[in-house]
C-alpha cells in the first residue's frame, strides 16, 4: 500500500501535494515540471473569459516572511487554450483547472468550455485580491459564492467542482457551507492574504498594483485556522494552502481537516522538487509516529 495516497473527491491522487494555482503558470510545459518534482496533482494558473494581460511590473516581490504578489490574473482566455489542452490532456498527474470571471455569466461560460475538456478537477477561483473587478467579491458574501457554484455546478457535469476561497472574510465557513449547499464537492482555502508593501525611501508602495496578496510561511497560521473552521462546517473534502513549506506543515495542515495541501510559494523558495521534499518529510514523520497512512491523520487535531 501507498502510505501517502489519498483521495480527492474521487480523484486518485499518488501523494496529497497539490501544485497551487497560479505559481507555475498555464501551460503543461510549465506544469510539468512539477509533476516531475513529485507533486499529486496539478492546478493551472487560473484561466479567465478573455485575454488579459496582467497588472505592470513589478508584480511580485519577496518579503521577509513571505511573497507579495499582484499579477492581476494574466491569461491568455479560454479560448485561446485549445493546442494547450491537448498537452495537458498528456500529463500523468491529474490536472485541476482553475478559472475565474468578473461575473456569474463569465464563470459559466468558462466553465463550460473548461468541463468538456474533462480536467480531473474545476476550481472556482472567487478569491483573487489582486484586479479591480475580478473574484474577490464572490468570496466575501454566503450568497454571492452559492450563486456562482450554482451556476457553474450545472454545466460541470461529472467533472468534481471545488471552491478557492478568500481569508479576507470572517466569513469563511460560512461560505463554505454555502458553496456545499450549493452544490460543491471540494473546497480550497486559502488564497492569498490581502496585504501591502511600501518603499519608505521613495516613500511609494513596492508593488504597481499598489496592494496585493500575501503568501508563504508567514500565512500558514491562518490558512490553519481556516481549514479547521471549514473541516468543523462542512462534509466535503478540503484542498489545505496558505504557507506550507515543509512535510511537518503539511502534516499541520491534514490535522487540520485537509485531504490534500496545496504548494504555491514553497516552489520558489525550494524549488519544483518541493513536492519529494515534503513527500519525503511525511513520510519520515509518520515512520517516527507510528502512522502507516496518512489518511488517518486528515482532522486528527480536532475533538
Ligand atoms: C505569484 C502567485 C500567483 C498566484 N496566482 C493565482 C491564481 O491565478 N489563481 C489562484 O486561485 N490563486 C493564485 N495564487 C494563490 C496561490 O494558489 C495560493 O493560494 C497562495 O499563494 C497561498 O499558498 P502559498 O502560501 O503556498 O503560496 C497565486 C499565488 C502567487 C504567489
Amino acid at each position: 500500500m501507498n502510505p501517502l495516497g489519498v483521495s480527492f473527491c474521487g480523484v486518485r491522487l499518488r501523494n496529497p501535494t497539490v501544485l497551487a494555482s497560479g505559481v507555475l503558470g498555464i501551460t503543461a510545459a510549465q506544469l510539468k515540471r512539477a509533476e516531475d518534482g513529485g507533486a499529486g496533482a496539478v492546478t493551472t494558473k487560473s484561466i479567465g473569459p478573455e485575454e488579459r494581460a496582467g497588472n505592470r511590473n513589478p508584480t511580485c516581490v519577496a518579503l521577509q516572511h513571505g511573497m507579495l504578489n499582484a499579477m492581476g490574473l494574466p491569461s491568455p482566455g479560454y479560448e485561446a487554450m485549445e493546442a494547450e489542452w491537448r498537452q495537458l490532456k498528456k500529463m500523468k498527474v491529474p490536472v485541476f483547472a482553475s478559472i475565474y470571471g468578473a461575473s456569474v455569466d463569465d464563470f459559466r461560460r468558462v466553465a463550460a468550455y473548461v468541463a468538456e475538456r474533462k480536467p480531473a478537477l474545476i476550481e472556482l477561483n472567487i478569491s483573487c485580491p489582486n484586479t479591480a473587478e475580478h473574484g474577490q467579491v464572490f468570496g466575501f458574501e454566503p450568497s454571492v459564492a452559492a450563486d456562482v457554484v450554482e451556476a457553474a455546478k450545472d454545466i460541470c457535469g461529472k467533472v468534481p467542482l471545488s471552491v478557492k476561497l478568500t481569508p479576507n472574510t470572517y466569513k469563511i465557513a460560512a461560505v463554505a457551507r454555502a458553496c456545499e449547499e450549493a452544490g460543491a464537492d471540494a473546497i480550497c482555502a486559502i488564497n492569498t492574504v490581502a496585504g501591502m508593501a511600501i518603499n519608505i525611501e521613495a516613500r511609494k508602495p513596492v508593488l504597481s498594483f499598489k496592494k496585493g496578496g500575501y503568501s508563504g510561511p508567514a500565512i500558514k497560521p491562518i490558512a490553519v485556522r481556516c481549514v479547521y473552521d471549514i473541516y468543523e462546517t462542512v462534509d466535503i473534502p478540503v484542498l489545505g494552502v496558505g504557507g506550507i513549506t515543509t512535510g511537518r506543515d503539511a502534516i499541520e495542515m491534514m490535522q487540520a481537516g485537509a485531504t490534500a495541501v496545496g504548494i504555491g510559494s514553497a516552489v520558489y523558495y525550494r524549488g519544483p522538487n518541493v513536492f519529494k521534499h515534503v513527500c519525503d518529510e511525511m513520510r519520515d514523520w509518520m515512520r517516527c509516529n507510528g502512522f502507516s497512512s496518512v489518511k488517518s491523520l486528515v482532522g486528527a487535531a480536532h475533538d
